[in-house]
């Protein structure tokens, strides 16, 4: 848990490149899950268009909208105290021009209370982000593996492997800090030219599968927690099995209500003038702890 207070800012992530700490990153969609994250101490939360696949279920990020994206971000920032919240730009909400990239990041900002926006790609949407912040708006960067052109790109498969494949995402980095970007995602592509773009560059980069040279790493909050039991990407590292924890209360609970210990007398509510036992003994907490529950908490 942290003991530093102070909100994370853009100013202050681009700051971390000389001053360090690393930057640990993690997305998050929802308010419950970003106010644990955020006492955890973590510097950015990312409301990742990444959701299309962990929240809503679907098979790839392509369908996720902006509105999608501002709904889970206002609830995110709602929650948030400390870290920087971040937005992602979805497909086809930058690349259709510069205008409608600085109108669609402003909308992240003004509708989804995002402080900063990501957006994807590289020399190919430099004047965008030029054009985003002049606006005002802080842009993090996103090279490498970039999920949004799977199809035009054969696949999600890492990038860089080949020279001038690799030179070209080098290029991309610089194109954007060029154009003002305040840090840069590289997401899959070897830890060796993790560490060429991150010397590249003069803003900090935060890496996801592209090794431990990065200026920080970010996660899917899900991969990090064990909670997508099923898959094992080789980048993930797993620090809780929360799936496993999830199933383990659920099947207990389920148990107790089949069995009917549940809900006992301290779980119950009494009428007026015959409190029950349970409370009487005052084992029961009459008060819940914030966040608010979402019921009486007591009679
Ligand atoms: O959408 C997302 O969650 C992301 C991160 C994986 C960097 O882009």
């Amino acid at each position: 848990m942290t003991t530093e207070s102070k909100k994370v800012t853009a100013p202050a992530i681009r700051a971390r490149k000389t001053a360090g700490p690393k930057i640990a990153a993690v997305t998050a969609y929802d308010a419950t899950m970003a106010r644990l994250l955020d006492e955890s101490g973590v510097d950015i939360l990312l409301v990742g268009d990444s959701l299309g696949m962990v929240v809503q279920g679907l098979p790839n990020t392509l369908p996720v909208t902006l509105e999608e994206v501002c709904y889970h971000a206002r609830a995110v920032a709602r929650a948030t105290r400390r870290a920087h919240v971040v937005g992602d730009m979805p497909f086809m909400s930058f690349q259709v021009s510069v205008q409608q990239a600085v109108c669609n990041a402003g909308r992240m900002l003004k509708e989804g209370a995002v402080e900063a926006v990501k957006l994807e790609g590289g020399q190919d949407v430099a004047e965008h982000v030029r054009a985003m912040v002049r606006a005002g708006i802080p842009v993090m960067g996103h090279v490498g593996l970039t999920p949004q052109p799977a199809h035009a790109m054969g696949g999600l498969r890492a990038q860089g492997k080949a020279d001038d494949d690799a030179a070209r995402i080098v290029a991309d980095a610089q194109a954007l800090q060029q154009a003002g970007a305040y840090c840069i995602v590289i997401e899959g592509v070897p830890s060796e030219l993790g560490r060429q773009i991150t010397q590249a560059v003069g803003v900090p980069t935060i890496g996801i599968g592209a090794g431990p040279h990065c200026d920080g790493q970010v996660l899917v909050c899900y991969d990090m927690l064990g909670m997508v039991r099923n898959l094992h990407p080789k980048f993930v590292k797993r620090y809780g099995e929360i799936g496993d924890a999830i199933v383990s209360a659920s099947a207990g609970f389920v148990q107790e209500v089949r069995s009917g210990v549940f809900p006992g007398p301290e779980h119950c509510f009494g009428t007026e003038g015959s409190r029950s036992g349970a409370e009487s003994t005052g084992t029961r907490p009459v008060v819940s702890s914030t966040p608010p529950a979402y019921g009486p908490t007591h009679d």
